[in-house]
């Protein structure tokens, strides 16, 4: 049930060149707002991460009108800067890296942030491999012939490059891809890939049970590449939030921070939306809207639903991911424990629990990476991070003490994945088709990947076709 103030949704259309055309429904009370208070906009964008944040930039760059909306008092989404106030120290508890392309540095120069390589490895630090489920140390980690593995990886993934740009997938759906990512793995040989596999895979849920179309998505041919070439991108300042206050400062007041919407109204020529921002309700009249929020029923309270699009949103299931940074933790400054399970195939650690616990950069801070194939409560991924780290004193693993959260931050819902059957009952291709539909267009992780740089060409890709109908 929505719930619709009185004052409520305009049928008017006022056009973005503010022409008021007549209301077409009585019940609506133009007069209501003040014009202070109604913004007229080309494009509205709900959703201020990494999707959203490009797609009003670029929109504004190509002289198209726009209005961001964000309910967090930042743009970045997952990404994610932890700053110490004692120091000033950074370090990045969301998104690290990004693709060498060109769209990726096109965009980091128009918002004016120097980029630079990255090869993840932080120097003088030793792993220590633990089951966290016990809190031992883990004798035998599976280490296989990596470079063969993901030879065969990319040699497997060079049949679907499709799925380098999107979820367009050829009908029907290979078997391959619907296997469980633990039958892909032994049929084609990949286990010498796993260790790397892995670690971008993280927030996928159960590894080796994900249909394999969601592990190719996450790990695609692109971060293999850069991986191999040593391409990665990251903040030469590293500070990746800058691009995104960046953006807010080019975009100004066409982003509404802390801003929820409560209603949508996609009945007539123009969207009317009905938003609560820090200075009181706002009205706003969009000739289209474009969504990359998660979209999952529960967190699309706000729109008018139809059936079709709630068929299609009802099948997503998501998992659970979740970053905390420690003090307090008693582990030297040069250790990071990984969970590996003891007795799994390739060694892969058992969910939920922690993925790592590791040196932040900042010394003293522990960055914790915890993920459950679903969604947990907040307070009882915090209690287990506890109880693992307090695991390792007494399993005799190291001498741990009870550690304090400096930071903790949900990223859940994670990956958005539906059942084997709905995608091949061409799930993906009834999902695409919503494109445009009611002046709504859409983008974020659960049309394409958890990939910045792949959200960014998808974005881009679609600007045309949202511009086309202005
Ligand atoms: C720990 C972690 C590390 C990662 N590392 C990388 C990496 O190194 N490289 C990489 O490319 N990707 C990485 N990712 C993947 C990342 O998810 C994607 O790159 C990208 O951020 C997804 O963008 P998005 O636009 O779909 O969603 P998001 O960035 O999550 O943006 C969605 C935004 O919508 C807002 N929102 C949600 N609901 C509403 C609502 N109702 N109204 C208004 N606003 C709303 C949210 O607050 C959020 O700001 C990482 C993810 C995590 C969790
Ligand atoms: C890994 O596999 C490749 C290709 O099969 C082979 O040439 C190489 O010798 C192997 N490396 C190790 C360390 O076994
Ligand atoms: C999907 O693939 C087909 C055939 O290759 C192509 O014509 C179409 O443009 C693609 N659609 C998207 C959304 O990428
Ligand atoms: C923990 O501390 C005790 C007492 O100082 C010491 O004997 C033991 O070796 C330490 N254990 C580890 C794993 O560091
Ligand atoms: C750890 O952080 C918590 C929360 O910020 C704080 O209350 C506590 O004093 C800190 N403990 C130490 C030992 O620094």
């Amino acid at each position: 049930m929505r719930i619709l103030p009185s004052i409520v949704l305009l049928w008017a259309c006022i056009s973005a060149a503010a022409t008021v055309l007549p209301e077409r429904d009585s019940k609506i009370n133009i007069a209501d707002f003040q014009p202070k208070d109604i913004i007229s906009r080309d494009v509205c964008i709900i959703g201020g991460g990494a999707s959203g944040t490009y797609a009003a930039i670029r929109l504004q760059d190509l002289g198209k009108s726009v209005v961001l909306l964000e309910r967090k008092p930042k743009l970045g989404g997952h990404t994610e800067t932890y700053t110490d106030p004692a120091n000033g120290a950074m370090t990045e508890t969301g998104l690290v890296a990004w693709y060498d392309s060109d769209l990726v540095k096109n965009f980091f120069e128009r918002l004016n942030v120097p980029l630079t390589t990255t090869s993840f490895v932080s120097s003088g630090v030793t792993t220590l491999p633990v089951d966290f489920r016990t809190g031992k140390v883990v004798a035998n980690v599976f280490s296989g012939n990596a470079s063969e593995g993901l030879t065969n990886y990319v040699t497997q993934y060079q049949k679907y490059t499709y799925l380098e740009d999107g979820f367009n997938l050829t009908y029907p759906v290979p078997a391959d891809l619907l296997l469980p990512f633990g039958d892909y793995i032994k049929k084609y040989n990949l286990a010498g890939a796993v260790p790397t596999l892995y670690i971008f895979a993280n927030g996928i849920g159960e590894f080796l049970k994900q249909t394999t179309l969601y592990a190719l998505k996450l790990v695609n041919l692109a971060t293999v590449l850069n991986l191999e070439a040593g391409s990665f991108q990251t903040t030469l300042r590293h500070d990746n939030s800058a691009l995104y206050e960046s953006a807010a400062s080019v975009l100004s007041s066409n982003v509404l921070l802390s801003s929820n919407v409560i209603a949508v109204d996609r009945s007539g020529e123009c969207v009317k939306l009905l938003i609560a921002t820090s200075e009181g309700l706002k009205c706003i009249i969009a000739k289209k809207i474009l969504l990359s929020i998660p979209p999952l029923v529960e967190n699309l309270g706000f729109l008018d639903l139809d059936a079709t699009e709630k068929a299609l949103f009802g099948q997503f299931s998501s998992a659970g991911y979740y970053v905390a940074i420690l003090n307090n933790t008693g582990i030297p400054d040069n250790i990071e424990v990984r969970n590996f399970g003891a007795d799994t195939p390739y060694s892969v650690p058992v969910l939920p629990g922690p993925y790592f616990i590791q040196p932040s950069g900042i010394p003293g801070l522990f960055s914790v990476k915890y993920a459950s194939q679903t969604p947990m409560p907040d307070e009882v991924v915090k209690a287990d991070i506890v109880s693992a780290v307090l695991k390792l004193r007494s399993a005799g693993s190291l001498n741990t003490t009870t550690p304090g959260f400096v930071f903790y931050s949900t990223h859940t819902p994670f990956e958005l994945t539906v059942p084997i059957d709905a995608i091949e009952g061409g799930f993906y291709r009834n999902l695409y088709a919503l494109q445009g539909l009611k002046n709504t267009f859409w983008t974020g992780a659960a049309w394409h990947a958890q990939d910045s740089s792949k959200l960014w060409a998808f974005t881009e890709k679609l600007l045309g076709e949202i511009i086309a109908g202005l």
